[in-house]
């Protein structure tokens, strides 16, 4: 399976949502890998297992052109019944589908948690660009000629960069890591952090190497920030870290 990032444009939206528990686009790309192995998604995405849900909102159920294997439930939901895929039908569906529609033939159970389906319906929403969100109305073919969908990028493999002392005392990473920190690690880290979230980190202890690895792939409960941040500022990351100044 591929892993795949998003535009910039989502991580904005992500950095906007964070404080609340507002549905999270981010969260949503990583519970699509539960889709992905029958579903793609993206410009350029094509039907496999599954049809693709690019602007699957604002579509009838069972009408995605070129798919000809949908079960007769989910055709007849669409064809008798109208079945409109807005937020409350796709969240119900995501729900419990054999629930929703008996006799479907998508091989999923379900997603448990409200959260998580908030956070999956912000991810694929996206991909549905000329539906107007909340409106339940039917998108035309028109409507979506006109729009492009985002792109999808593979994720590149990358090399662990080295860190000279040059650039551990470079003050502008240190400045940009420092101010990365108090939004993004200060709440499990730092000194006012709830006790038990996550260990005071030991400096002097880590090779920024370390520091880096930890913070691109993440390690047991410690969130991976490589989709999030950009290479530069988990450098900078680093080198505040490592530096004088870090305060935790
Ligand atoms: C094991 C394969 C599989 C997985 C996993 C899977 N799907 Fe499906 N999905 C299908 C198939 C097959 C259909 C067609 C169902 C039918 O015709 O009854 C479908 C249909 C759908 C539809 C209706 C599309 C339309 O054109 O009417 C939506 C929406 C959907 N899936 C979303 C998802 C999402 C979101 C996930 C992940 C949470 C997911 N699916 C996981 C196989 C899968
Ligand atoms: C949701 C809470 C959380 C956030 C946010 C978080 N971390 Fe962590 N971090 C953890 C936990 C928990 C561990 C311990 C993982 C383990 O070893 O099981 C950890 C481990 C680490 C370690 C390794 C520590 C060691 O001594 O082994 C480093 C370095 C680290 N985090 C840096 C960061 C940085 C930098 C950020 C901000 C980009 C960050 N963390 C954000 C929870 C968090």
């Amino acid at each position: 399976m591929k892993a795949v990032v998003l535009s910039t444009l989502l991580f904005a939206t992500f950095f906007a949502q964070q404080a609340s528990s507002a549905p999270n686009p981010v969260k949503g790309e990583e519970l699509f890998k539960q889709c992905s192995s029958c579903h793609a998604i993206g410009e350029g995405a094509s039907h496999t297992v599954g049809p693709t849900l690019n602007h699957v909102f604002g579509r009838i159920a069972g009408k995605a052109d070129g798919y000809t294997i949908y079960s007769d439930a989910m055709r007849a939901k669409g064809e008798d019944e109208q079945l409109l895929w807005d937020e409350k039908s796709l969240y119900i569906f995501l729900a419990g589908p054999a629930r929703y529609i008996p006799g479907t033939i998508m091989g999923f159970e379900g997603l448990r948690k409200e959260q998580e389906i908030k956070d999956l319906l912000a991810y694929l929403i996206s991909f549905s660009p000329a539906y107007e969100p909340e409106s339940s109305s039917v998108v035309s073919a028109e409507a979506i000629a006109t729009v492009s969908l985002p792109v999808l990028k593979e994720e590149e493999e990358e090399e662990t960069p080295t860190f000279d002392e040059e650039y551990l005392a470079n003050a502008e990473a240190i400045t940009i890591g420092g101010e990365l920190w108090a939004k993004q690690c200060r709440h499990c880290h730092g000194n006012s952090a709830y006790p038990g979230k996550a260990p005071k980190l030991t400096p002097a202890r880590y090779k920024p190497e370390f520091v880096f690895n930890r913070v691109t792939d993440g390690f047991r409960k410690m969130p991976a920030w490589k989709s999030v941040f950009t290479l530069e500022e988990r450098k900078a990351i680093v080198a505040y870290v490592q530096s004088n100044q870090f305060s935790p």
